[in-house]
């Protein structure tokens, strides 16, 4: 530890992805308009310099979202932080256009994002993983305004200690396996792919297969067919083919600032209907150009008689067997179907991802997070987890959010503005903290149990928000 030790900021945002980036220019939008006092920020970053899924930086991926979605125009329409303010500062404003093209390519995107990040990163610490959120030890009363953040440092320095009013989650997807498949040097999971592809001496894939029939797998799989003239390529893919995913107009109005409200207000039943029709926005489903890339590429070598890339159809993987220096791949037809085995060179898993979990950072934290009784957190509005009325500092979600907020909760089509709703919520409660003076009640007193166990009382009509909790005697 070292001089560093009480740092104390009113937002400590953890992961420095899109959404804390939005986050981060929020409050420097918030700020530049002075609108009152000002709101003290760090961002803490485990990798080493910014990186937006830099293991999917393949050549010709583009975009699924218009390059108006980006990290503020949605909630300040002249943001100096814009996409287009970007490509002006660039020089290609004009030329972009010419191009007449939303979706831009990713690395074109990634750029636009580094940018961005340059211009607030004297508040982000990278190389800086943070380890626990906990309450400060002693539960003073006048320390009980902070939680304590752990953080791990890449530099050598060792750790940390930071302290925060409020923080902000936003640590991403977590990458999903198959079963009984472990990651090694020649079984990836997509989240590794670039870095791991790199690492291989490409002659030396003769035989490689990709599971999957999301995006990610179609986008691997016709960069190694293009990558590899020399190689067989396996798709393995669970459903009869690729399946479409649906970006019409109507249908698009899913990621919609509305429907974040349509959702959150809505009822039970009004949920399930967006999950039922609407699923095949976003999951296990592909961008028409690349399916009709790589049926184009599979039809043409047809025609010339040859068979380099081979779909496997309502097939997943079910393992994976080491034998000697071998890597065989255990596929199933049907889930009754028997199983048979590929020998590969390489398996690359785009098998998708389980939503962020942040149980694990919120450790002794977590039984003050009251959660639904299915399991789930329960969360506001303003994306804050509904705590026991006790405790004072806010706890903030960007992401992990699907089951309150809807099908936006893990993609960009909604930052600029939840960013932007993250800071108003902030503000508010400050003031209204100012307002109420004093600390009515100690969070120091017993945390142990479930909610239920412990009494906690809740307003059912209020989304799960916590209206009051037996104070400790
Ligand atoms: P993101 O995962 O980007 O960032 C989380 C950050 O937290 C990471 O930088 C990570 O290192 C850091 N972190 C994790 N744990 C930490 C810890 N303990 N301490 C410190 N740092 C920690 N969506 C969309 O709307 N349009 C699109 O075009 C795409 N494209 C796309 C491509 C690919 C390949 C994938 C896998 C996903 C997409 N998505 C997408 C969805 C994707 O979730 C979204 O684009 C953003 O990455 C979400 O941004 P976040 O900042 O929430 O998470
Ligand atoms: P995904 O859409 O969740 O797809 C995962 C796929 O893996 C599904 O088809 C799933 O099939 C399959 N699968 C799971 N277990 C399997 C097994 N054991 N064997 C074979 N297949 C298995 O994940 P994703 O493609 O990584 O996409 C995740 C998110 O990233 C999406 O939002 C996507 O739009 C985004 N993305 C964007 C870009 C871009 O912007 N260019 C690129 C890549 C990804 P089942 O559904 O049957 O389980």
């Amino acid at each position: 530890m070292s001089d560093r030790e009480h740092e104390i900021y009113d937002v400590v945002g953890i992961g420095f992805g899109p959404s804390n980036l939005s986050l981060a220019i929020a409050l420097e939008e918030y700020r530049a308009n002075g609108a009152g006092n000002e709101i003290s920020s760090l961002f803490l970053e485990r990798q080493a310099s910014f990186g937006w899924h830099r293991n999917m930086l393949l050549p010709w991926a583009t975009m699924q979202v218009s390059f108006l979605k980006d990290l503020a125009t949605f909630r300040n329409p002249t943001s100096s932080f814009s996409f287009i303010a970007y490509l002006h500062a660039s020089g290609r404003l004009v030329k972009f256009v010419n191009n007449q093209d939303f979706f831009p390519t990713r690395q074109e995107f990634h750029q636009y994002l580094e940018w961005a990040q340059a211009r607030v990163a004297d508040r982000v610490a990278y190389g800086s993983e943070v380890r626990s959120i906990r309450l400060p030890s002693g539960s003073a009363r006048e320390r009980s305004e902070h939680l304590r953040l752990e953080v791990a440092e890449a530099t050598g320095r060792g750790g940390r200690t930071v302290e925060a009013r409020n923080v902000v989650i936003s640590t991403g997807l977590v990458p999903n396996m198959p079963e009984g498949t472990e990651r090694d040097e020649r079984v990836w999971h997509s989240s590794e792919f670039l870095e791991r592809y790199r690492r291989m001496d490409p002659r030396e894939l003769r035989r490689v297969a990709v599971a999957g029939a999301g995006q990610s797998a179609a986008e691997i799989t016709r960069f190694l067919y293009d990558e590899l003239p020399h190689a067989q390529v396996h798709a393995v893919v669970p459903s009869y083919g690729y399946s479409i995913a649906d970006d019409s107009p109507f249908a698009n109005q899913v990621f919609d600032p509305s429907a974040v409200d349509a959702y959150y207000f809505g009822t039970e039943r009004t949920r399930e209907a967006f999950w039922r029709y609407h699923r095949n926005t976003n999951y296990s489903v592909v961008d028409d150009d690349v399916i009709r890339d790589l049926y184009r590429r599979w039809y043409d070598d047809e025609v010339r008689g040859v068979r380099r890339l081979e779909f496997l159809n309502l097939t997943r993987v079910a393992g994976v067997k080491r034998v000697g220096a071998e890597t065989r791949v255990c596929l199933q037809e049907g889930p009754d179907g028997e199983v048979r085995e590929l020998t590969v060179d390489a398996l690359v898993c785009a098998t998708g991802y389980d939503a962020m979990e942040p149980a694990g950072l919120l450790g002794d934290l977590d039984p003050l997070c009251l959660r639904d009784e299915a399991g789930r957190y329960r969360v506001e509005r303003d994306y804050r987890i509904v705590t026991a009325p006790a405790m004072r500092c806010g706890i903030y979600l960007q992401g992990g959010t699907e089951h309150t907020h809807g099908l936006t909760s893990s993609l960009l089509s909604n930052l600029a503005l939840r960013s932007g709703e993250i800071v108003d919520s902030i503000v508010a409660r400050r003031a209204e903290r100012n307002a109420q003076g004093p600390i009515l009640a100690e969070i120091g007193g017993d945390i142990s149990g479930t909610p239920a166990e412990r009494g906690d009382l809740f307003d059912e009509k209020s989304g799960g928000r916590a209206v009051g909790t037996p104070l400790p005697r």
